[in-house]
C-alpha cells in the first residue's frame, strides 16, 4: 500500500515537472480534447500532428494536457488509444534521444475519455480546471478537434458550450472535418446550428489541402515572385489552368459516404476550389493578413461564372454498381448515378481571368495518382531552328509553364517548377531547395531539365502543418461560413442540373485509355469521343441475348456493340450521327469514309428515314474501296452508296469524293496516277489526313477494304491509297491502305449474318496478322475502335 502511495506521489511529481518543464517564461497551458481519439484520422494522422505539436510549441513555453475522447468505455478505449500513442514515431529533424523523451513526457500527459453524457462533459471540464489549480497555471486555450461524422456536429457543439467553456482570457477552438453539408442549404442549416454555440473566429473547418506544402506555397510563391508575375498573371498571357487531382483507389470500403457526396462533393467543391482560390484571387497586401486574404477569396467567389450541366463531363468506374450493391445491400436493379469522375471548366468574370478555362479534374480508378496545379502560358513564338539544335539552348517556341505539384506521381514528392524560358523564380531557401540532378524523364510537354524546380527542404506531413496553424490562430488555412456558403453557392447548381445526365461509364485503370479526355468548345466542355453506347450491367449467367437489346463488352481490346441486326444497324446509325455531330461542333466539318459491299446498305436507308438532323451539309462523304468498274456500273461501290445514300440527301456536290478508278476512258491504270489523285484529295481537305469516321466491313476470308489476304498491298508503308488485287471478280481495285485507315479518330466495324461466325470466331483468337487475315492490322493509332457485330454473326 505504502509502495502504492510513493508510486503516485511519484507520478504527480513527474507530471509536475511535464507541465512546468518549458524553457523559460510560461506562455500558458493548452488543453487538446481529440474526439474520434480512436478513428481512422486520428489513428493515422492527428495524433503523430498533436505529438509534433508538443515538440514544437513545449519548448516555446507552453504546456499542455492532451485528452483522447470517444464513445467506448474507458477500460476499451483507453488500450486501443494507447496503441496507438506507442506507435508515435520521432521527427527527423529532431534528436532521437530528445525525442523519446518527448515522446514519453507526452504518453504522460494524454488521459483518455469516455464522453458521451452532459455530466461526461461536466467532468472533462472538471479535470481541466483542476489541473490548473493544483499546478498553479494559467489557461491560454482549448482546442477541440472533431474528428466525428457531421451529425455529431450540433450535440457536441452543445456541450461544449455549455460546459466546457475556459474562463475569459483564454481562447477556444473547435476544429471541424469535411462534410460540411452537401448542397447550400444544408450547409446553411449546419452552419447556423454551429453558430448557436461558437463565435466565428472559434470555428476551424479543415480542408487539408491548405496544409499541403505545395499549395500553402502558391501565395508566398506569387508574392515573392511578383515582379516576375504581375506582368504575365492574366487573360492576356495565361492559356489555362489544370487543377487536377487523380487516384488510383476507387471508393470500395466507404461506399455508404461516397454514394451521398460522389466526386464533386468529396474533393472538388473543396480540395480544388480551395487551390483555384490561391491561383486566381488577387494577391493580398500583406500575406499575414488572415482577413484580408479571406476577403479576397470572397470577392473570387463573387466573380466565377455561373456553371451549368455543360460545364462538366462525369463519369463512373464501372465497378462502381456492384459496389454500391455490396456495401449498401442494394438490389440488382439499384442504379446509382453518382460521378465517380468530373472535369469541370471555370471561368471567372474579372478583367484579370475573363476567357481563361480554369479546368478542375479528378476522378478514383484512374490510371495515376497524381495532384498539381498547371499554369500554362501563351506561346506565340515560332521557331525556325529544329528541334534537336534547341535542345542546348533556351528556347522561347519551348512550352512555358508553372506547376505546383502536389506529389505522388512521376515527381513522387511536393515540387514547384518553372519553365526556364520564364524566368528563375524568387524562393525562401530555408525552407525550399533547387534540384539540380534532374531525372532523365518529361513532364507535361518537357524534359525536367527545362525547368527550374524546387523541393521542400523538409517534407511536412500536411496534418502537422495545419494543426499547428490552428495552434497559431491562422484562419487563412481554414474554411469560415461566409467562404463555404459561397462555394456551395457555386457548386450547387451544378450538383442539381447533373442529378439526371449520363454518366461515362469507364473500366478502371490503364484500361481507361482515352475514354476519360474531354475536349473544350467555347464555354462547354465534352467528352473527345464518344461511348457507343450505354454499358448495361454485367450479364448475369442465366439470361441470354434475347433478354437484350444491345449488349456491350470487348472483343479484340476493343469496344464491341452486338444486338440483332435490326437494333444493331439503329446503334450504329445513331453512334455515327453523334460522331458527326461532335466532329462538326469541334471543327465544323465531318469527314466520312464508307465502304462497299451488302452490310452496310441497311445502314444507309437507316441514315436516310431516320436522321433527318444528321449534319449532312457539313459531312464530306469518301470511299474506303472501289472495284474497278465504271461509277455507273451496278457493281461499283460508290453507286451502291450513290444508289441508297446520296440520292436521298441534300449533299454539297463538292463534299462528294468517289475513288478515281475511272479516269482517260481506262480503269485503273497506274499511269493514270488515280491513287496519287485520291491521296492528294485527302492531304488537301481532311485535316491532318485524320478521317473523322471510317467505316468498315469484315470478308469471310478476313479482307477488309479492298486488302487481300497473301498480299502485302496497302499493308505497310506510308501510301495512302493503294491498287490492290481480288481474288474474286472484278479482281482489280483500289483500297485506302492501313496506315491511313488507322490514322483515323475512330473506326467502326460492321459485321452482320450468320457466314460471317467462323471468321468472327477465328479473328477473336488470333493477334495482329494482317497478311493472313488483313482486318487484324486494323488498329487505330490515337483514336476508337468499335466493332458492331450481329448476334448472328458473334454467336451462332
Ligand atoms: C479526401 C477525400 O478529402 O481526400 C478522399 O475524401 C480522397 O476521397 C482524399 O482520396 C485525397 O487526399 P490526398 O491527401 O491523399 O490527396
Amino acid at each position: 500500500m505504502q509502495k502504492m502511495n510513493l508510486f503516485l506521489v511519484l507520478c504527480g511529481l513527474l507530471l509536475h515537472v511535464f507541465l512546468h518543464a518549458s524553457a523559460g517564461e510560461s506562455k500558458g497551458h493548452i488543453s487538446v480534447v481529440l474526439m474520434g481519439a480512436t478513428g481512422d484520422l486520428a489513428k493515422k494522422y492527428l495524433w503523430q500532428s498533436l505529438f509534433r505539436l508538443y515538440i514544437d510549441e513545449s519548448s516555446r513555453g507552453y504546456s499542455f494536457f492532451f485528452y483522447g475522447a470517444a464513445l467506448s468505455k474507458p477500460e476499451t478505449g483507453r488500450v486501443l488509444m494507447f496503441q496507438v500513442l506507442k506507435e508515435l514515431t520521432c521527427p527527423p529533424d529532431v534528436a532521437p534521444e530528445r525525442c523519446n523523451l518527448l515522446k514519453s513526457q507526452f504518453l504522460r500527459l494524454s488521459q483518455y475519455l469516455q464522453l458521451k453524457t452532459d455530466e461526461d462533459y461536466k467532468a472533462l471540464n472538471k479535470e481541466i480546471e483542476s489541473t490548473l489549480i493544483q499546478e498553479d497555471l494559467t489557461e491560454a486555450g482549448r482546442l477541440f478537434y472533431l474528428s466525428v461524422p457531421p451529425f455529431a456536429y450540433a450535440d457536441i457543439a452543445s456541450k461544449i458550450n455549455s460546459t466546457c467553456r475556459p474562463n475569459s482570457g483564454a481562447w477556444i477552438r473547435v476544429v471541424l472535418e469535411k462534410p460540411f453539408g452537401h448542397d447550400y442549404n444544408s450547409a446553411l442549416e449546419l452552419a447556423k446550428q454551429l453558430q448557436n454555440f461558437f463565435q466565428e473566429e472559434e470555428i476551424y473547418r479543415v480542408d487539408h489541402y491548405l496544409g499541403k506544402q505545395a499549395i500553402s506555397h502558391i501565395l508566398p510563391f506569387r508574392h515573392d515572385n511578383r515582379q516576375f508575375l504581375e506582368p504575365i498573371w492574366n487573360q492576356h498571357y495565361v492559356e489555362r489552368v489544370e487543377i487536377v487531382m487523380k487516384e488510383t483507389v476507387d471508393a470500395k470500403g466507404r461506399i455508404s459516404f461516397y454514394e451521398k457526396y460522389g466526386v464533386i462533393r468529396d474533393v472538388i467543391q473543396n480540395h480544388l476550389t480551395e487551390t483555384l482560390m490561391y491561383i486566381a484571387m488577387e494577391q493580398p497586401k500583406n500575406l499575414n493578413s488572415s482577413q484580408e486574404i479571406v476577403q479576397n477569396k470572397l470577392q473570387l467567389f463573387g466573380s466565377l461564372h455561373k456553371l451549368h450541366k455543360k460545364s462538366a463531363v462525369i463519369g463512373q468506374y464501372q465497378q462502381y454498381q456492384a459496389q454500391v450493391q455490396e456495401e449498401l445491400e442494394k438490389t440488382a436493379d439499384y442504379t446509382s448515378k453518382i460521378p465517380t469522375f468530373a472535369g469541370v471548366l471555370v471561368y471567372i468574370d474579372n478583367v484579370r481571368w475573363d476567357g481563361i478555362p480554369f479546368i478542375l479534374t479528378s476522378g478514383k480508378a484512374l490510371d495515376e495518382r497524381a495532384g498539381y496545379v498547371r499554369v500554362l502560358f501563351k506561346n506565340k513564338a515560332l521557331c525556325v531552328q529544329n528541334e534537336s539544335a534547341r535542345k542546348t539552348v533556351q528556347s522561347q517556341c519551348d512550352p512555358k509553364q508553372i506547376i505546383f505539384y502536389i506529389g505522388y506521381g512521376d515527381l513522387k514528392m511536393p515540387a514547384i517548377l518553372i519553365s526556364k524560358n520564364l524566368f528563375k523564380p524568387i524562393m525562401p531557401m530555408s525552407s525550399w531547395k533547387e534540384v539540380r540532378d534532374h531525372l532523365e524523364t518529361t513532364l507535361f510537354g518537357q524534359s525536367l531539365s527545362q525547368f527550374y524546380i524546387y523541393t521542400p527542404v523538409m517534407e511536412t506531413e500536411t496534418y502537422e502543418s495545419l494543426v499547428s496553424n490552428i495552434f497559431h490562430g491562422k484562419q487563412d488555412y481554414f474554411i469560415t461560413t461566409e467562404h463555404l456558403l459561397a462555394s456551395w453557392k457555386f457548386w450547387t447548381p451544378l450538383l442539381n442540373s447533373l442529378m439526371n445526365e449520363d454518366l461515362r461509364i469507364y473500366p478502371g485503370g490503364p484500361e481507361n485509355k482515352n475514354l476519360l479526355d474531354f475536349v473544350l468548345s467555347g464555354k462547354e466542355i465534352m467528352f473527345a469521343i464518344e461511348q457507343p453506347v450505354n454499358i448495361l450491367s454485367d450479364m448475369s449467367q442465366n439470361e441470354t441475348p434475347d433478354d437484350y437489346k444491345v449488349m456491350q463488352s470487348l472483343y479484340r481490346n476493343s469496344s464491341l456493340v452486338s444486338a440483332w441486326a435490326e437494333q444493331l444497324i439503329s446503334e450504329l446509325a445513331s453512334y455515327l450521327q453523334e460522331a458527326a455531330e461532335h466532329a462538326v461542333k469541334q471543327s465544323g466539318v465531318f469527314h466520312l469514309a464508307l465502304s462497299g459491299g451488302s452490310s452496310p446498305v441497311v445502314l444507309f436507308q437507316r441514315l436516310v428515314w431516320h436522321h433527318h438532323s444528321f449534319p449532312w451539309k457539313q459531312t464530306h462523304l469518301w470511299m474506303v474501296d472501289e472495284r474497278c468498274v465504271p461509277l455507273t456500273d451496278p457493281e461499283s461501290n460508290f453507286r451502291n452508296v450513290h444508289d441508297n445514300l446520296v440520292q436521298y440527301l441534300k449533299i454539297p456536290y463538292f463534299n462528294i469524293h468517289p475513288m478515281p478508278v475511272h479516269m482517260q476512258q481506262r480503269l485503273c491504270a497506274e499511269e493514270d496516277k488515280g491513287t496519287e489523285a485520291y491521296a492528294s484529295d485527302i492531304t488537301a481537305l481532311v485535316n491532318d489526313t485524320r478521317f473523322d469516321f471510317v467505316l468498315l466491313g469484315v470478308g469471310t476470308d478476313g479482307h477488309t477494304a479492298s486488302l487481300f489476304p497473301n498480299s502485302n498491298a496497302g499493308l505497310k508503308g506510308k501510301e495512302m491509297v493503294v491498287f490492290t488485287e481480288s481474288p474474286i471478280k472484278p479482281h482489280q481495285r483500289m483500297s485506302l491502305s492501313l496506315s491511313v485507315i488507322n490514322r483515323a479518330k475512330q473506326i467502326g466495324v460492321l459485321v452482320t449474318g450468320r457466314g460471317k461466325h467462323d471468321i468472327v470466331t477465328q479473328i477473336s483468337r488470333v493477334g495482329q496478322r494482317p497478311k493472313t487475315w488483313p482486318i487484324t492490322g486494323v488498329q487505330p493509332k490515337n483514336g476508337k475502335m468499335v466493332w458492331f457485330i450481329d448476334y448472328e454473326a458473334l454467336l451462332m
